[in-house]
């Protein structure tokens, strides 16, 4: 009987412990624990990211840096570029612009107020590549988008800054090039 009583003054007193451990560890409690994290320069989701420090260079190489106007090709237009640029634009963009690029996607039908440009086309292919770099990096921002007021960019061409590299534009770019040359 005695050995009872103290097994059971055992678990009383673990599970007080345990009991208290779980407040915390399910912020019954909340805790504001030092951390510099929240201390530097950040921002949260929803929130737009920092804007590039003045004169500064991406660490991927030349892209667009402001008040430099369009940069130039630096990837020379070789198999293996070509090669790299059809895999990207085939995950990427053949969605909308379709496989011969001709803006004939499957989700062009979806797009009502704008669709995708005919890359095979003239108004294309007399742009320079450093016009096409900055479409592509910052999407075709359109402030008449009356349909979808809150974001500008949908329905249309998005940014793909942040989907591919600076290299990978660039090789999707020389792609591009290819589609006129192949007459499709
Ligand atoms: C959500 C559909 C969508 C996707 C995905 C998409 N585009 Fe577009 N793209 C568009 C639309 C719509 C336009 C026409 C924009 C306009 O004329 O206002 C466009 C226009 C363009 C243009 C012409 C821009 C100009 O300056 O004339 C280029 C080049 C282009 N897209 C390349 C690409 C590449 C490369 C990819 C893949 C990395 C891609 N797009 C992915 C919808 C898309």
């Amino acid at each position: 009987m005695r050995l009872f009583k103290q097994l059971v003054g055992v678990f009383v007193v673990l599970g007080v412990l345990v009991g208290a451990l779980m407040i915390f560890s399910y912020d019954v409690v909340k805790i504001q624990w030092v951390s510099f994290m929240g201390l530097q320069p950040s921002y949260s989701t929803q929130e737009q990211p920092l804007p590039v420090p003045a004169l500064s260079i991406p660490v991927e190489g030349p892209a667009y840096i402001l008040a430099n106007g369009a940069p130039n090709n630096p990837v020379p237009s070789d198999e293996t570029s070509i090669a790299r640029g059809a895999q990207i634009f085939a995950t990427n963009c053949v969605m909308c612009h379709g496989e011969t690029g001709q803006g004939n996607g499957i989700v062009s039908a979806f797009l009502v107020k704008k669709k995708p440009a005919d890359l095979t086309g003239v108004l294309v292919q007399t742009k320079t590549d450093g016009a096409l770099f900055m479409s592509i990096s910052n999407g075709v921002f359109n402030p008449q988008n009356t349909l979808f007021p809150d974001d500008k960019f949908s329905g249309q061409m998005p940014p793909m800054n942040e989907n591919l590299t600076v290299r990978e534009r660039w090789d999707v770019i020389n792609y591009i090039r290819t589609l006129l040359a192949t007459g499709q």
